[in-house]
């Protein structure tokens, strides 16, 4: 499979890359890092990439952001961040993308506990995954082609542990074997909608 992993060289995205690189064409994307560049928060971005890439039987996003806060400190203009980046980034990708996508192929993207079990701070980096697990449920009802949607939501995994440790008091760390699963799962599966959940129930 041709394979387009777009936050490919972040933390997850990493990982995603090294395994998926040992069966299938690989490229990733990223702002500044990557094979090709890439601002998934705009459209035309997007498309830009997608015309150098050309046609893919995957694309998967391990890519987007939002800004963590007290809720009391949090303005409009902070909660537009995620909105913009893990939000409508991975909105665009599946809107431009599906016209890239070859027939059979798949969306993969990613979203966080913080949809079920949010923590403290997290009032926006909560919304904005559990409006992405709507979004994957509608929009598997609409894909053409036999092309299928699912988003990976993963505990705190064990290479973030160190930054982010003290946010997620009591929760067990992901080993990264497990959610590089998550993201095989839904690639060479095949459900489609589905939200692949990477935590135990805490
Ligand atoms: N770390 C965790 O424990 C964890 C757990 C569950 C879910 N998640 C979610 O999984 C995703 C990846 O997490 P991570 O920890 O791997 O993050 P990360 O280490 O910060 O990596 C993110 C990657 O995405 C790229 N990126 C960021 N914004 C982008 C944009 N607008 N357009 C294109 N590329 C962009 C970055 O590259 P450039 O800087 O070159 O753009 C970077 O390579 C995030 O959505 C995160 O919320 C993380």
């Amino acid at each position: 499979m041709k394979i387009l992993i777009v936050g490919g060289n972040g933390t997850i995205g990493s990982k995603v890359r090294d395994h998926l690189s040992k069966k299938h064409e690989v490229i990733t994307a990223g702002r500044n890092s990557g094979d090709v560049n890439v601002d998934m928060r705009d459209g035309r971005s997007v498309k830009a990439m997608l015309e150098k890439t050309g046609k893919v039987d995957a694309l998967v996003c391990t890519a987007g952001e939002a800004k963590w806060a007290d809720f009391d400190a949090m303005t409009e203009e902070d909660f537009y961040i995620g909105i913009k980046s893990k939000l409508m980034g991975q909105v665009n990708l599946v809107s431009v993308g599906k016209e890239y996508m070859n027939p059979g192929g798949s969306f993969t993207l990613s979203t966080g506990i913080l949809a079920d079990h949010p923590v403290l701070m997290t009032t926006s980096a909560a919304m904005v995954n559990g409006a992405i697990h709507s979004f994957v449920k509608a929009v598997c009802l609409e894909l053409k082609n036999q092309i299928r949607i699912n988003v990976v939501s993963s505990g705190l995994v064990e290479d973030a542990v160190d930054h982010y440790q003290d946010y997620f008091p009591g929760h067990n760390p992901i080993p990264m074997k497990k959610v590089v699963n998550g993201f095989v799962k839904s690639i060479e599966g095949a459900g489609s909608g589905e939200i692949i959940r990477i935590y135990d129930n805490c």
